[in-house]
């Protein structure tokens, strides 16, 4: 009998599907205490006006029910409470680590309510159906081992009218921007993170996995697959980053 296992992609690397969960844990375990500083340090602050394009695109609503999946140490949480206090957010990521870094960066904000910490795998929600108005997912669906699963989940704790919104790097570059950037990422980002966090090995893993990605047309179809409508994108940065948007009908 055929036993060949299923392989996937962890950066540049090939690993069994099954491993490559564990491999992302374990890239977080090692950042989560630097996580937010070195995102600020490796994109000139841009992140900042990346994720306010996201939350402008939210647009945070009272006793709207938001799930923030892959939402590690709660940046887009943060962000939508400063907008609207009254919404009820769950913060959802695989990851204990940058979880815990969350709540206690909760505690220092005296935002004692209005978010729930959830330890959970995007591809299989620990959720009920038709719980949420809205989803975000920030610099996070690219890390998930079985991307389709991922989305149909989204699309079942949705309630009809739902919004889902996905932040992520593009792999696909204009070519005057491509030679420095990949200059930036393959060289620089690296070695900033072997000198603030003090380990270059899960910014190694970062870039590659955005060349990993689908370009932005592509996953506009798998969000169409998932079953959402109205499905559109628009590039942040030159491309660097884009914002998709769907909805579930
Ligand atoms: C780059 S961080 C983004 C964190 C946050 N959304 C932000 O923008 O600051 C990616 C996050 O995805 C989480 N993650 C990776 N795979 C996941 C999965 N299968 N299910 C849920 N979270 C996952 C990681 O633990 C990590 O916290």
């Amino acid at each position: 009998m055929d036993t060949e296992e299923a392989i996937t992609h962890f950066g540049f690397r090939q690993v069994p599907e099954e491993a490559k969960t564990g491999l992302v844990r374990g890239v977080f375990d090692r950042v989560a205490t630097r996580y937010d500083c070195m995102n600020d340090v490796m994109s000139f602050g841009l992140q900042r006006l990346w994720k306010t394009a996201l939350i402008d695109a939210l647009r945070p609503a009272p006793v709207m029910r938001l799930l923030d999946l892959a939402g590690g140490t709660g940046d887009i949480a943060f962000r939508a409470l400063r907008r609207e206090r009254r919404m009820e957010i769950t913060v959802c990521d695989i990851n204990q680590s940058m979880l815990a870094v969350g709540r206690d960066r909760a505690i220092d904000k005296n935002l004692l309510s209005g978010i729930d910490w959830l330890c959970g795998n995007a591809e299989a929600l620990p959720l009920a159906n038709r719980h949420y108005d809205a989803c975000t997912v920030a610099f996070g669906i690219r890390n998930v081992t079985h991307i389709e699963a991922a989305l149909k989940e989204v699309h079942r704790v949705l309630k009809p009218g739902g919004h889902f919104l996905v932040l992520e790097f593009s792999p696909s570059q204009p070519e005057l921007l491509k030679a420095a950037y990949d200059w930036y990422s393959f060289h620089v980002i690296p070695r900033l993170g072997a000198r603030i966090a003090g380990d270059a090995e899960p910014y190694r893993y970062l870039v590659e996995s955005i060349r990993r990605f689908p370009p932005p047309r592509r996953f506009s179809v798998m969000l169409e697959g998932a079953g959402f409508a109205n499905v559109s994108f628009r590039a942040l940065s030159g491309g660097i980053v884009c914002l998709h948007s769907a909805w579930r009908i």
